[in-house]
């Protein structure tokens, strides 16, 4: 890419929530050489106090760390508010933090669905009511929402995380709508398969994921699209792809698929 998108919010901050791994982590290595300002959260305090020193030591940033849980309900206001405290002005949200949970939904533990839905869908709403308003009252702000190509369809055996994500979509798409006008720019981002942490957190196994992108191409691409102004983004040219073959065929057929691919 284009690394005059990674400038876009040079001299400016960006507030990244799962930037202990995976694609989150590589955001935050992107947007650093960009020259922007970070604010990290994660549960992995270690983690993101290590990766802010190295950022800050190379590209002369200024990087924040916070540690928040977002499974807690208060977490999205408790980031807020630290932001908010030390005079930050998030120009760019990334709603990256996420996982998913493998298995049959009857026996996968409820706490842990209701867990998931509260991590990737009522945080990501949380944090995006938080920090939208001043940035349709100052006219400019960037958010970008972690989808997956699992947003588009029903995938058994990632049931609960497919539909998840599918509301990430939706929710992303229909806000950069409402916010084109006050030139707030919102973005979601749907990779296929990433090689990150998510398949050993979702306990899924290896076999159901064969041709992974890195994250560090994926997360170049939501930067990249999101910078473009575009509502949503698919990374990888196979990805987009298969998205477009499930559209043609018969949504039962598509599932079946899914469920062949994904059988425990
Ligand atoms: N990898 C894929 O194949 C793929 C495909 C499509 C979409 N995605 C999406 O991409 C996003 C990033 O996932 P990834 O692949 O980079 O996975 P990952 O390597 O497992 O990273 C997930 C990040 O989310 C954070 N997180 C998880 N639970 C959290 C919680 N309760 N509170 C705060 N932070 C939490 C983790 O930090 P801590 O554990 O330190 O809290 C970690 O930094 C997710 O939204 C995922 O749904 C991934």
């Amino acid at each position: 890419m284009a690394d005059e998108a990674l400038k876009t919010w040079a001299g400016k901050w960006a507030l990244i929530t799962g930037a202990s791994a995976g694609i989150g982590l590589e955001f935050a290595k992107l947007l650093a050489a960009g020259g922007t300002n970070l604010v990290l959260t994660a549960r992995r305090v270690d983690r993101l106090q290590k990766l802010a020193a190295e950022l800050s030591a190379q590209h002369r940033v200024q990087v924040e760390v916070f540690s928040a849980d977002l499974v807690r309900p208060e977490a999205p206001v408790e980031i807020f508010k630290f932001t908010a405290g030390k005079n930050i002005e998030v120009e760019l949200l990334i709603n990256n933090a996420g996982f998913g949970a493998f298995g049959y939904a009857y026996e996968i533990p409820v706490e842990k669905m209701l867990e998931m839905i509260q991590v990737n869908c009522s945080a990501v709403v949380h944090l995006t009511r938080l920090y939208l308003p001043e940035m349709v009252a100052r006219k400019h702000g960037d958010i970008l929402i972690l989808a997956s190509l699992a947003s588009f369809q029903a995938v058994p055996f990632n049931s609960v995380y497919a539909a998840t994500k599918a509301f990430d979509l939706l929710f992303a798409e229909g806000v950069a709508e409402e916010v084109l006008e006050f030139g707030v720019r919102v973005c979601a981002l749907c990779p296929g398969s990433t090689t990150t942490e998510f398949q050993q957190v979702a306990e899924q196994p290896d076999r159901v994921f064969k041709s992974s992108e890195t994250a560090e191409k994926v997360a170049r691409v939501g930067l990249e699209a999101l910078a473009a102004g575009k509502s949503y983004v698919i990374s990888g040219f196979m990805n987009r792809l298969m998205k477009e073959g499930q559209r043609l065929a018969p949504r039962r057929y598509v599932t079946r698929t899914a469920a062949k691919m994904m059988r425990p």
